[in-house]
């Protein structure tokens, strides 16, 4: 009998995680283009030491139940982790890996393709080629927002916040920061970034780019009031985590013009509901979460997903693992 551990892949991978997997684990993946579906995700992870997840699939206790005593790890194929009950895991001791680092410069080249394509409204200008409406060269055609020598706020100035901030170099930009800890001197003088107050950030921004995980207290940061302290032409980018975005307040600060745009990697849901108001908005652009999807990123990130879970089935330390909450008893 094969004694080698058995592990779940709840999606196909990019080859770099999935060979090694699959020459040490007996392997399932699932093979379709969509997430398996809950009944199925609860049947196929059952007696598994391993699961490599995705942002889609939701680990709670039900899921944890349902794989059973032997299951040792949740290797996550994500920097974020807000799809895994953290608690759940650490009461049964399994660990959690995720994949931070490798995406970073992704993440901030396509916040800056939003930053870009929402002020000089690329993605307005393509519709309006391509429906046949564009007869000549116009002064007042598809006028915009300068992005060099504006303000750029940068919400959350961990790694991703820092590489898009280092973007704004090259365009003799001010750039302002917040988080929770303010940064060391040595980063604000790298970056020249200056810490103002989340509210300060809001009203003095250009352009203000989103960079914090999705927590109980980041929920709806940006909501109505949020929005109400935004300059009327101001930009908003959400690169994150679509439910830090209150998106009926900001289809109505969209609406009716308090704002200027928004350039939005994610959404809540995802998908997108069809019959979002968003979506019927000129000045709001949206891609479907793929500031990590480019070939190099992907292949890393299925690399490091790969490496967690099997350190994981093997009782090893991850070597990129999700702190646990400690559990009393
Ligand atoms: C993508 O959103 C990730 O968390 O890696």
């Amino acid at each position: 009998m094969d004694d080698r551990p058995r592990v779940f892949v709840t999606r196909v991978i990019p080859d770099e995680g999935l060979a090694p997997i699959r020459a040490s684990c007996v392997v399932d993946v699932w093979m379709e283009d969509w997430p398996p579906p809950r009944e199925i995700l609860l049947e196929r992870v059952a007696g598994r030491a391993g699961i490599l997840t995705l942002l889609t699939d939701r680990v709670d206790d039900e899921l944890l139940d349902a794989a059973g005593p032997g299951l040792r790890v949740v290797a996550n194929f994500a920097v974020g982790f807000d799809n895994i009950d953290l608690a759940a895991c650490a009461r049964r001791g399994i660990a959690v890996g995720n994949t931070p680092g490798v995406l970073t410069e992704s993440t901030a080249d396509l916040a800056w393709a939003l930053i870009l394509a929402v002020t000089r409204r690329v993605a307005e200008g393509d519709r309006y080629v391509r429906s046949g409406s564009w007869r000549t060269w116009g002064p007042m055609l598809l006028l915009g927002t300068d992005v060099h020598g504006s303000t750029l706020g940068i919400v959350g100035f961990g790694r991703i916040g820092q590489a898009v901030a280092r973007r704004a170099a090259g365009f003799g930009m001010t750039v302002l920061y917040h988080q929770r800890h303010r940064a060391s001197e040595s980063i604000e003088a790298d970056l020249g970034a200056r810490f103002v107050t989340l509210e300060e950030l809001f009203e003095l921004s250009d352009i203000v780019s989103i960079h914090v995980p999705l927590t109980a207290d980041t929920h709806h940061l940006i909501d109505a009031a949020a929005l109400a302290r935004m300059r009327p032409a101001a930009v908003l980018i959400n690169t994150s985590r679509g439910p830090i975005v209150d998106g009926a307040a900001l289809a109505a600060a969209l609406g009716e013009g308090s704002i200027g745009g928004a350039g939005l990697d994610v959404t809540d849901p995802e998908p997108i509901d069809p019959d979002d108001p968003l979506l019927r908005l000129p000045n709001c652009l949206i891609v479907p979460h793929i500031a990590s999807a480019t070939r190099a990123t992907r292949g890393r990130m299925a690399a490091m997903a790969a490496a967690n879970l099997l350190a994981g089935v093997r009782g090893e330390p991850l070597p990129t693992p999700v702190e646990l909450p400690t559990i009393d008893g």
